[in-house]
């Protein structure tokens, strides 16, 4: 043998080994990269010397010449079929396994009462093919055809990445017919199709469809762009090679020859009520798998055993096919309606007439989202497959589409001109029936079911969502949770819990409600909260269990009947008088978290300007953007969410107005508002001209009739107008520049840096902090010469001593508060 051949065969072997670490053991032990370059080196090779291409080279993987037609096989053993056996699931999901305990029966009773064992395995739903290796080499791959003759896909299967071209290890048989499933795994088809899709190609409609076309190519070089994989199940002939006396045997034998098995998915156990604890599970965990099944394979393990059970018909005595419920039944669509999550998130849901599958009955089913639902094209009046699988929820699979219900109408022709002075034409000549669908393409309703707020979807987002907030009854729990937690409202008690119940019971539907909350309100939702627990428990508990149990529960829980609600009360009173910051965060306004309200708090001061603030001038605002300020101008543009801020002024709520300290008109400047104008778009170079153009007034802007056209267009949408006379009246009274600098900072704390140490006697440390960032001041984590102020309370310890140390002036509390209430 020369060098050349040498390295063919070394590289032959070495790159088989690495794709099997890869493929089949799923542990590669070298880079992507060094594989691909071993290939092209191995190809290259070849190509210069096709006399010793190795029967086993990986270069065959990628597929070769594209054939006329698949040649014939004659299978030497036939591949036979299995019989089923069904477990149907009651609407508990309990399994009837009546006709497994028969199939049981049947063994039990062929082999004269000896004990048997079976080995259950996953029913793979792929193709069957039949593989077979004349000393270690694959020679031929053929598919199940009749049973009897299969077609000859050699070249295809060669292509599957995970079927060894060489057997592996130290037993390998002189002959082995080695048979099981090759299948698509569920990513890979999802794959596929979105590929499809794209490519305009037609999709399949489930993996075994594509499984099934891809390795029925004649064009070889297409399945190997079609990822397949293969999983044995069994031994058809061997000569030579370890001799089984097991079916579980030949699993772990084909397993060491280098063929991939469905591991922690087969079993093999003593005796049928094992199988079916295991079949079980399996059907639990059937939908979490990286391929479909559509049941198990029982088998009986001993192959004397399954000698003496021997064939009836076209099927072995010795195994059979347990398959599981279907997971997917016809039905009709009767209705689309919405759900509103409870983050607003507004998702479309089929209504379904009641049909029985996977263990339920199941009446709705999730179209995700009004793209999924065009997508699919799912109408009204449909006839659709559902499908549910495990725990996940029910969804609508596609549509039938020729069981859709149409409609015929009847459409006027058009006159062509050489007929038009055809007046005898009889009225049908000018007229032709078609048919359509009788209901529309489904859209999003425009207005939430539930509060009739907008819903919105945001571009580039999947998911609409209902613009109500805390208006919406969906979301109100989670608006409450969020206004009283801590770095909102920050309401002591209240927590998650308390307010689900409240909302719950419909004791607080809106903020202001819980500031109308009293003793016996608080103690009746208690109360019925206990009520209901004890039911559900008494239900759930065994009648033998005494019921002492619960109402020990209850009387221990109800130990101090008043301090708790006491404690939640005195919660909500001290929150009455946040920082406008905290409070704007709290309104649970879509886009604005903690900073943007800390932005608007600084630049607008008070409660009054930021409700009133138009949209342009937010969006002038340094860190929000377009969409944020679209978002908060919509969120006071709903009289709804006005009248929410009025009850809690109402009820006493009073956000503490703050000096200003973001100088407003340095952000909002003609050029840059009118270039922020929603649906006008401009440069600020060019908005600055307009804005000269126009006199540099917003009256000219509104009046002028010498103004571009575009500009005067843009002007003449009412909603447009009525948002410049809003402008207008905002920049009448928005602070000049002077003005913000030597009117906003009346305290004079601008600049000035503080250092806050040990407990303050009144203050909370952040309060104090937001109070000196409101007055324009900074607050520093460590004391240095540049610190202006220690603000010193109890137990202040060495950031006190540093100030004296450098010599910084060091004040009280008290001192700090005349700052802000001279
Ligand atoms: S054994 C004589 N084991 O089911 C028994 N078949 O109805 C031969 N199948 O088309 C079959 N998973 O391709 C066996 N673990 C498994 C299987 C399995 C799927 C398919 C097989 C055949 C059909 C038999």
């Amino acid at each position: 043998m020369n060098a050349t051949e040498q390295k063919i065969k070394n590289l032959t072997t070495l790159l088989n080994r690495y794709a099997y670490e890869y493929y089949t053991l799923d542990a590669p032990t070298v880079p992507d990269a060094e594989y691909d370059r071993l290939f092209r080196e191995l190809e290259a090779l070849e190509a210069a010397h096709p006399d010793l291409k190795q029967p086993d080279s990986p270069t065959q993987r990628v597929g070769g010449a594209a054939l006329d037609g698949f040649a014939s096989v004659r299978h030497t053993v036939p591949m036979l079929s299995l019989n089923n056996a069904f477990s149907p699931q009651n609407e508990e999901g309990v399994f009837d396994h009546k006709e497994m305990y028969a199939f049981d029966e049947r063994v039990r009773g062929g082999l004269n009462g000896t004990a048997v064992e079976y080995v259950i395995e996953p029913k793979f739903d792929g193709l069957a093919i039949s593989l077979l290796y004349r000393n270690g080499v694959l020679v031929q791959a053929a598919t199940r055809g009749d049973g009897a003759n299969g077609e000859d896909v050699t070249q295809n299967v060669k292509t599957i990445a995970n079927i060894p071209l060489r057997l592996h290890g130290d037993n390998v048989p002189k002959l082995i017919e080695v048979r099981g499933e090759v299948l698509m795994l569920k990513a890979d088809f999802a794959a596929l199709n979105q590929r499809q899709t794209e490519q305009n190609q037609k999709t399949f409609a489930n993996p075994r469809n594509a499984a099934a076309g891809s390795l029925r190519q004649l064009d070889s070089k297409i399945t190997a762009q079609r990822k397949l994989h293969f999983f044995a199940y069994g031994i058809a002939q061997q000569e030579g090679g370890f001799v089984s006396q097991e079916h579980i045997q030949e699993l772990a034998y084909l397993s060491e020859l280098g063929f991939s098995l469905p591991y922690g998915q087969f079993g093999c156990f003593p005796n049928i009520s094992e199988v079916l604890a295991f079949y079980e599970q399996m059907q639990q965990k059937r939908s979490s798998l990286p391929y479909e099944i559509d049941g198990m394979v029982v088998k009986v393990n001993s192959l004397a055993q399954q000698e003496t059970l021997g064939f009836i018909s076209r099927a072995p005595r010795w195994a059979i096919a347990h398959k599981f419920p279907a997971e997917e039944a016809l039905t009709v669509v009767e209705a689309i309606d919405v759900q509103v999550g409870r983050t607003g998130a507004v998702t479309p849901v089929a209504r379904l007439q009641p049909v029985f599958v996977g263990g339920v009955t199941v009446t709705n089913a999730t179209l995700h989202n009004e793209g999924e639902a065009q997508r699919k094209d799912v109408r009204i009046g449909d006839t659709v497959i559902v499908r549910r699988a495990g725990d996940v929820i029910p969804e609508v699979v596609r549509v039938v589409f020729d069981r859709r219900p149409m409609q015929t109408i009847e459409t006027q022709n058009h006159l062509s001109d050489s007929r038009q002075d055809d007046l005898f034409a009889t009225p049908s000549e000018n007229t032709s029936t078609a048919t359509e669908p009788l209901y529309p393409q489904y859209r999003l309703p425009e207005h939430c079911p539930i509060c009739g707020s907008d819903i919105e979807r945001e571009e580039g987002e999947a998911v609409a969502r209902c613009s109500g907030g805390m208006l919406c009854q969906a979301q109100r729990a989670q608006g409450l949770i969020h206004f009283a937690s801590r770095k909102t409202m920050d309401i002591d008690g209240l927590g998650q819990r308390q307010i689900e119940q409240l909302v719950a019971q419909d004791l607080v539907r809106h903020f202001a409600d819980l500031y109308r909350l009293d003793i016996a309100t608080l103690q009746k939702m208690k109360e019925n909260a206990e009520q209901a627990e004890t039911q559900t428990n008494t239900e759930d508990m065994p009648s033998e269990t005494p019921l002492i149990f619960s109402d020990g529960l209850k009387s221990s829980k109800k130990a101090s009947p008043t301090k708790w609600a006491q404690n939640i009360l005195d919660g909500i009173e001290a929150s009455k008088q946040p920082d406008l910051a905290r409070f704007l965060f709290a309104l649970g306004i879509r886009h604005v978290g903690e900073r943007t309200a800390k932005s608007l708090a600084q630049a607008f001061g008070d409660l009054e300007k930021v409700r009133h603030a138009p949209e342009p001038v937010l969006a002038c605002l340094p860190d929000i953007g377009s969409v944020v300020a679209h978002s908060i101008a919509r969120f006071f543009a709903q009289p709804e969410q006005q009248n929410m801020i009025d009850e809690l002024l109402a009820v006493g709520v009073a956000p503490q107005t703050q000096t200003t300290s973001l100088p407003l008109a340095q952000y909002v400047t003609p050029e840059r508002w009118i270039n922020r104008l929603p649906g006008f778009k401009i440069s600020e170079k060019k908005a600055a001209a307009l804005w000269d153009l126009a006199g540099k007034s917003a009256d000219g802007l509104i009046l002028d009739k010498a103004l571009p056209a575009e500009w005067q267009q843009w002007r003449s949408i009412p909603a447009n107008l009525s948002l410049l006379t809003v402008m207008r009246q905002f920049l009448q009274h928005m602070p000049s520049e002077t003005d913000t600098i030597t009117e906003s900072r009346p305290s004079g704390l601008s600049g000035k840096t503080f250092v806050l140490t040990g407990t303050l006697p009144t203050l909370k440390r952040d309060k104090a902090q937001a109070m000196i960032e409101a007055a324009g001041g900074k607050v520093s984590g460590s004391v240095s010469k540049k610190t202006d102020f220690v603000v010193a309370g109890e137990a202040a310890g060495s950031k006190l001593e540093k100030a004296h140390a450098l010599g910084v002036a060091v004040i009280s509390e008290a001192e700090l508060l005349t700052w802000f209430n001279p």
